[in-house]
Parts: C-alpha cells; sequence; structure tokens
C-alpha cells in the first residue's frame, strides 16, 4: 500500500518505519526540512532502540522515503497518518490542534483520488469530527474517509511495541477504510484477535482514558510509597504482592520520581478540559494530576532530610536526565524540575545521561559530565533519576573516591539490604 506520513517524530517516524518493514512504499513528510534532510543523508533524529537499522535497511530498498514536499506525498497516497503534535496549551491546558487542523488544510488541498485519512495523533474526542468538516467540499465528496488510529507505542520500547502490539485500535462505522486499516495490519495481527474497531469517538477517547488509568497507577503506587516511607515497610514489597494479582499486573506499579514525558502530563491535562467541556467531573484524573505535580516538592523534601537541610556548595550528582530509559526524550522529565530545585538551594549539579543529552540549564552551577565516572567524582550526594542499565552495578566508593557521600536511588535499583551490608549510606523511593 502507499503511505503517507505526515509529521516525523517519534510516532511518525517509527510507525512510518515499521509499515515500509511490513513491505508497503512509505513516505514520511514534515515541514521540518532540516529533519528530513538528515533523515535522507541517513541521520536518525531520535534515540530509539532498533529504529537506524530498520531506517537504513528500507531507505535502501527505496521503500521508506523521506520528504518535505508534504501536498506532493499526499497526491501520491491512498493511506494518509497525521502524526503531528498535541501539545498542551498552557493557557487552557487543552490540546493544542493547530498543527493537526494546519494538516487536515493541507490535505483538503490534495485529495487527488479517495484517500483514507487516519488520524493518529492523540486528540480530544470530536477532533475527527472537525478533521472531516474540513476535508467535506463538494469537490472532495467521496473522496475520503477520516479514521481515528490511537498509536501505545512507549518510547524506549517503540519498534517492539509497534510490531506486536496488544491490540490496535481502529475508530471508524465505514466498512470500506476498515477494511483497508485491517489488510494494513494484518501482518502484525493475524496471530491474534487484537484488531478492535469502535466509533470514531471511542478509539479517541479509548487513547487518552489508557494513559489516565496508567498515570493513576504510577501515583498511585508513588503514594503508597510515601506511606512505606513512614512505617518501614518496603514499597517494592507491595508492588510484587499487589502485581501478581493478574486483575492488577505488575507493570506501571514501580514508585519512582513521578510520571513525565510527552504523553502521560499532557494527556492528563487534555483529558479533564474535555471534561470540563462536557461538564464531567473526572475527580480521580484531576487528583492523579496534583498528586504528580506534588511529587516534586515531596522528593526535593526527602533530600533536604538526607542533606540534614545542608545544600550549599555541597556536590550533586545527578544520573540520568531523560523521563525514562531507552529514550532520548527529556519532555516533562522530572529532572527538569528537581535540577533546578537543588541548585536554587545552593547545590553544585553536575549531570550525566547516556544519550549524551546535554540540556541548557542556563546556571553555572550546573554542569554537564560525559561519563558516570566524571559526575561522580568527589560527590557529597549521588541522585539515580533514570533507569538505565549502566547505573545498575556502579561501584560507588570506587567512583566517588571520598568518605561519607549519600546515594539516592530514585528508581528502586539496588537491594537495601547489600548496600547497607557494603556501609554505603543508601537511600531509596517507598523504605
Ligand atoms: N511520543 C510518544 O511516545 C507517543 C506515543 C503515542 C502517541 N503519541 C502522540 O502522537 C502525536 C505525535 O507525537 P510525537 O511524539 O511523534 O511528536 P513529535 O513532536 O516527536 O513529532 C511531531 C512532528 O510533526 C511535525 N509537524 C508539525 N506540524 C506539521 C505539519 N503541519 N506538517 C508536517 N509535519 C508537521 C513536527 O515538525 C515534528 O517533526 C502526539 O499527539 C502524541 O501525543 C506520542
Amino acid at each position: 500500500m502507499k503511505i503517507c506520513m505526515i509529521g516525523t517524530g517519534y510516532v511518525g517516524l517509527v510507525s512510518g518505519a515499521c509499515f515500509s518493514e511490513l513491505g508497503n512504499d512509505v513516505i514520511c513528510s514534515d515541514i521540518d526540512s532540516d529533519k528530513i534532510e538528515k533523515l535522507n543523508n541517513g541521520k536518525v533524529p531520535i534515540y530509539e532502540p532498533g529504529l537506524e537499522e530498520i531506517v537504513k535497511r528500507n531507505f535502501t530498498q527505496g521503500k521508506l522515503k523521506f520528504s518535505s514536499d508534504i501536498s506532493l506525498s499526499i497526491k501520491k497516497s491512498d493511506i494518509i497518518f497525521i502524526c503531528v503534535g498535541t501539545p498542551t496549551n498552557k493557557k487552557t491546558n487543552q490540546a493544542n490542534l493547530k498543527y493537526v487542523y494546519s494538516v487536515a488544510k493541507r490535505i483538503k488541498k490534495n485529495l487527488n483520488k479517495y484517500k483514507v485519512i487516519v488520524n493518529k495523533s492523540t486528540v480530544p474526542v470530536t477532533t475527527g469530527d472537525k478533521i472531516e468538516k474540513i476535508l467535506n467540499t463538494r469537490k472532495n465528496k467521496n473522496k475520503f474517509d477520516v479514521i481515528s488510529n490511537p498509536e501505545f507505542l512507549r518510547e524506549g520500547e517503540a519498534i517492539r511495541d509497534f510490531l506486536y502490539p496488544d491490540r490496535v485500535v481502529v475508530g471508524t462505522n465505514s466498512n470500506r477504510p476498515n477494511k483497508i486499516m485491517k489488510n494494513l495490519y494484518l501482518p502484525i495481527i493475524k496471530k491474534s484477535n487484537r484488531y478492535f474497531n469502535t466509533s470514531r469517538r471511542a478509539a479517541e477517547l479509548i487513547k487518552y482514558a489508557s494513559n489516565a488509568f496508567l498515570a493513576t497507577k504510577i501515583s498511585f503506587i508513588n503514594e503508597i510509597a510515601n506511606l512505606c516511607e513512614k512505617i518501614n515497610i518496603d514499597v517494592k514489597d507491595i508492588s510484587a504482592g499487589m502485581g501478581l494479582d493478574e486483575r492488577i499486573g505488575g507493570r506501571f506499579l514501580r514508585a519512582g520520581p513521578g510520571y513525565g514525558g510527552s504523553c502521560f502530563p499532557k494527556d492528563t491535562k487534555a483529558l479533564l478540559s474535555t471534561a470540563r467541556k462536557f461538564k464531567t467531573n473526572l475527580s480521580i484524573v484531576k487528583t492523579v494530576i496534583k498528586s504528580n505535580s506534588d511529587r516534586n516538592k515531596l522528593i526535593i523534601n526527602r533530600i533536604n532530610k538526607i542533606m540534614k537541610n545542608k545544600l550549599k556548595n555541597k556536590k550533586i550528582s545527578f544520573l540520568g536526565v531523560t523521563f525514562k530509559a531507552g529514550t532520548d526524550d527529556v519532555r516533562e522529565s522530572p529532572a527538569l524540575t528537581l535540577i533546578p530545585s537543588l541548585v536554587k538551594r545552593g547545590a553544585n549539579l553536575h549531570y550525566y545521561d547516556p544519550t549524551g543529552k546535554k540540556k541548557e540549564f542556563k546556571n553555572k552551577k550546573i554542569k554537564f559530565c560525559s561519563s558516570t565516572k566524571e559526575a561522580c567524582i568527589n560527590s557529597d550526594l549521588i541522585i539515580i533519576h533514570t533507569e538505565w542499565n549502566e547505573f545498575k552495578q556502579l561501584n560507588f566508593k570506587k567512583l566517588v573516591n571520598k568518605p561519607n557521600f549519600k546515594i539516592f536511588d530514585l528508581r528502586n535499583l539496588y537491594s537495601f539490604s547489600k548496600m547497607k551490608s557494603n556501609k554505603l549510606n543508601y537511600f531509596r523511593i517507598g523504605i
């Protein structure tokens, strides 16, 4: 099939590359011509395990192309995926849909034959209706169907998630686009009954409800961790004991610094705005957002306690800035609020991330280091922020080379008892 992805970011590039791997002719297009030029020169702009190989292989075979001529890409294709960002509008907390609508207007002008317009961006319920309205001119009559196909991939596991999905949700009440989509996804769904066809509005809401539910699971265990810290119980035992119940499941039940990334924070806020618009009270989601934003303060208080309120001129080594391992995405990462808060309290902060991600903090007391060793030498406190594999077996004494340093592990990567028996000043979440 001839496919065009409009928006070659995380979702557009990963799903475009995977569709080409499944044998389709794919054009990934974007308004960012630098990004397209890089891709045409063999440079993959994001860090995602396994992506580069798939991109290079299919690019070389001519099945995957990159173009900044969006109009031509639309004309050449039968299925058009909208994969642009839907960030939070800071004033209203609603999803900002200007990129989605701008793409819809571009499609409207370039409908040269029947096409399935698939919205893969995460959008509030009824956005599909609005896209349809934009496209619906006399000239375009019977030339399109607008459907919803939300994406559930996780950064860091994106290729596997795309090729082996738990489910493919397709929102349309029409047979023609449903048949086309089923055929497109056939290679990855044929072994199991994971293709779920529903209405367009339901598909839009499934995406938000799923993300809000996962955010709730994370916030729930984080609050249980707060209680564990007061009563000498290890939250890891609680997660394990709860997770064994198949009705609950162990995933997204690990206590940590709070959820971040490009999806959960914006999608929970957008869901709440939608509920407000339709005069519905989503009190649980509201509380989850508050609980997650309070987490930063709780962690800073804990650090103050660990350091006996003496952060001034102390060297803090901050390991990992991305919101989770396996990605170079720092959007809404808890690190972005924790680091400036610690510096505000007088600490000298040295940070390192395995992706080499350098974030401009514009403060002389925040220094980027190119290795764990460089970040940790002579440290007073090591904070493990991201669960990268390379932080899982560190020889702290050798790295720091100074007595009395402390470790605060926000991802619970080490055994509490082993660290204590090694006479390390080790602290972690939920104990
Ligand atoms: N990142 C994830 O893990 C993830 C997972 C599931 C769903 N989503 C959703 O998918 C959507 C895209 O997310 P993303 O992370 O890929 O975003 P992104 O910011 O990585 O990429 C968006 C791309 O769209 C391009 N773009 C913007 N306007 C355009 C236009 N008019 N024409 C062509 N290209 C345009 C941008 O230049 C950018 O390259 C969002 O709605 C997001 O919520 C993201």
